[in-house]
């Protein structure tokens, strides 16, 4: 254990009819934004309902704010909110109600718990709908309750698993706002998403998970920072078939490339520049070099990179 907020250990899971998810480790600071991804059945709702004890590991530890969830999953559920994977309410509640239980489960009573319901529903942008049965929400509208539920009480932690599924572009805009907004007061979130780019605009740590094992975790500016996994350059030409894959291979440091039209994408080593070379070579070969532009790296990139090779980078 190396001691973080959110800490998960060589967990492992195994089902009833044998199937084994893990060794999984992660470690997430307090107070920060941590974005799970992974395709489906690589774990994160394994790794999410163990963090909070509504699974138990087979092997393996987890602490979450030093708790362990096996054992100590009351005193954990009063700092925590939690919104699960697809949630189900029953119909024929109103939204209001749904929120009013969740606060008096929480220890929540008068002024306080009148107080948290509207903040929720304010938050979650569900004002308009607190008096309606959620048996007639949309999908988006009940993620946005299950965030809400999530929220009441102020938790320190908040542990979502895909809040932004289904949830149209404006509410996701609100949504990020609304997770910014609790960063700002010092909450520590940790949510699962299939939405790289959405994890890439609002995460600061993130774990890429494949077949039940966290390939890559770290700060996300660090993992796209430019040089990570090797610089990428993007060169448009005028020639291209004066371009051939001897000339490209034969400069130092290139890892890959692709010839696209007139547009040649070059990747060198990790650690080396190549641009300038590169620029000479294009030009020299009479192939006319029209613009030569450093190409930024994604999330999208990086879990490609994993999940096509299945090996850690
Ligand atoms: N209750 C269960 N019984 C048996 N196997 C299960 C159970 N829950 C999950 N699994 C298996 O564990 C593996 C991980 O599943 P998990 O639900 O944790 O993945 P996930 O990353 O959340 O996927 P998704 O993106 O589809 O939500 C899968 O192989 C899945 O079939
Ligand atoms: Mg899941």
């Amino acid at each position: 254990m190396t001691g973080g907020f959110i800490e998960v250990d060589q967990l492992l899971k195994k089902y009833r009819d044998g199937v084994l998810v893990g060794p999984i480790s992660l470690s997430s600071p307090r107070g920060v934004i941590y974005g799970l991804v992974g395709p489906n059945g690589s774990g994160k709702t394994t790794t999410i309902r163990c963090m909070l004890g509504l699974q138990k590991p087979s092997k393996g530890h987890v602490r979450v704010a030093g708790l362990d969830p096996a054992s100590e999953s009351k005193k954990l559920m009063q700092i925590t909110g939690y919104s699960q994977e697809l949630p189900s309410f029953p119909p024929f509640l109103t939204a209001k109600d749904i929120l009013t239980t969740t606060g008096k489960l929480k220890g929540l009573s008068g002024e306080e718990l009148r107080r948290e319901v509207s903040k929720a529903l304010d938050i979650s942008g569900l004002v308009s709908h607190a008096g309606r049965r959620v048996g007639s929400f949309s999908k988006g509208m009940l993620q946005r309750l299950a965030v809400a539920q999530a929220i009441i009480g102020d938790p320190e932690i908040l542990i979502l698993d895909e809040p932004m599924l289904g949830v149209d572009p404006a509410a996701r805009v609100q949504m990020r706002e609304i997770f910014m907004e609790l960063k700002r007061a010092g909450k520590t979130i940790l949510f699962s998403s299939h939405e790289l780019y959405e994890l890439e605009r609002l995460a600061d740590m993130v774990g890429m998970m494949y077949q039940g094992r966290v390939m890559v975790e770290g700060w996300v500016k660090e993992l796209l920072s430019q040089d990570a996994g090797g610089l990428k350059v993007e060169a448009e030409v005028l020639r291209p078939s004066l371009i051939t894959p001897q000339l490209i291979q034969s400069l130092k440091g290139v890892q890959d490339f692709q010839m696209n039209g007139t547009i040649l994408r070059v990747r060198f080593a990790e650690g080396l520049d190549g641009r300038e070379t590169l620029a000479a070579t294009l030009v020299k070969s009479g192939a006319g070099l029209v613009r030569l532009q450093t190409v930024n790296r994604t999330l999208e990139d990086l879990f490609m990179e994993v999940v096509m090779k299945g090996v850690k980078p």
